[in-house]
């Protein structure tokens, strides 16, 4: 080989190796993209991804995963929802590696910070050859909340066993209904509910976090009742009593309403109970039926009487059929 040759084959392998490393950066771009679609209460978001600067293999492939206090709710004193947002952003992001040819492995480690929790570090790796992709993977881009009524029809068997396997109790809505009342009472008379939905209510624009009226499926009637709620801060007993009966409602207009359990409300437990919630979320979803969180019942005092019925539920949410199509919600670009 000549000097001329030499000095091609190099300038060929540092473009190559750039190249490579260009690639492998835009599927990591891509996987962290995918992964902001995650659901979290209220769209607060909670979440954040940081280089890890002590990996020792590369700049990228490492993450410390941290829970920002910056989002937190007040109506989620113990961090139960925040947890299990954090979880089901981690799932989404191990899905959609896969859609990249990655995997994302978690290695657990908490630690407190002044400003936010740590869970742990996220290393993005390439898939093994001959790995069978997660069937879940494809369909995690459907995955949404959708508020509209929904028809009564039974869900399909194999929904219903998939959802047992995740974790979850099924029970007829009318059994849940009463408790969703007591609960939507309770939370219009709670300062610390009207205020979460005075911060995280988007009345205006298309804003990057929150919820709008759209994505709340909320008519004109609603809005204004909604905004006097705000107002006032917190409801009287009666006017409690009225705002409610359109949780109640939409209970009744469910197929089945779905608890989940864990065995502990640890971090790292509500974390990996997160994950099950996105999975069974996805499934519904993938399954053409709809998903809607109704977190009241176990917000509040609710959660007792729930108790009873589940052994530590941590997330409840309405299963059903509905041909309407849920608009899309928003997400902060960093
Ligand atoms: C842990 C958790 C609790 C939630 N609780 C509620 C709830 O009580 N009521 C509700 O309407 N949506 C609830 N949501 C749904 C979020 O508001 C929704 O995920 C977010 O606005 C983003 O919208 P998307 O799911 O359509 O992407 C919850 C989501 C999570 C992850």
């Amino acid at each position: 080989m000549n000097d001329y040759q030499n000095i091609l084959s190099t300038e060929q392998k540092i473009s190559e190796g750039q190249q490579a490393s260009i690639i492998q950066e835009e599927a990591e771009m891509a996987c962290i993209a995918a992964a902001r679609r995650a659901p979290s209460a209220h769209n607060a978001q909670p979440w954040r991804l940081y280089p890890d600067a002590s990996a020792s293999n590369a700049t990228y492939g490492s993450y410390r995963l941290f829970y920002a206090y910056a989002d937190k709710l007040l109506a989620d004193p113990d961090d139960r929802d925040a947890l299990l947002g954090m979880g089901a952003f981690y799932e989404t992001l191990a899905l959609a590696a896969q859609l990249e040819g990655k995997q994302a492995i978690f290695e657990p480690g908490v630690v407190q910070h002044g400003d936010g929790l740590e869970l742990g570090r996220v290393h993005l790796q390439a898939l093994p050859e001959g790995t069978a992709p997660d069937p879940l993977a494809p369909f995690i881009a459907q995955r949404q909340t959708n508020r509209h009524p929904y028809q009564s029809r039974p869900l399909p068997k194999g929904l219903q066993k998939e959802l047992q396997y995740l974790g979850c109790t099924l029970f007829e809505p009318r059994a849940i209904a009463p408790l969703v009342s007591k609960a939507s009472i309770m939370a219009w008379k709670d300062t610390r509910f009207v205020t979460d939905l005075k911060t995280w209510t988007r009345f205006q624009g298309n804003p990057p976090d929150g919820m709008t009226c759209e994505c709340l499926n909320l008519s004109w009637l609603d809005r204004q009742a909604l905004r006097f709620a705000l107002w006032r801060g917190h409801l009287s007993a009666l006017l409690a009593c009225v705002y409610a009966q359109r949780d109640v409602y939409l209970t009744s207009r469910s197929a089945t309403i779905a608890v989940l359990s864990a065995p502990d409300r640890e971090p790292l437990t509500l974390f990996e109970c997160g994950r099950r919630l996105l999975r069974a979320w996805v499934t519904i979803n993938a399954t053409a039926y709809s998903y809607h969180p109704i977190s009241i019942v176990i917000d509040q005092p609710t959660v007792n009487e729930l108790s009873s019925k589940v052994k530590n539920p941590v997330a409840i949410f309405r299963v059903g059929y509905t041909p309407k199509a849920a608009p899309w919600s928003n997400r902060r670009l960093t």
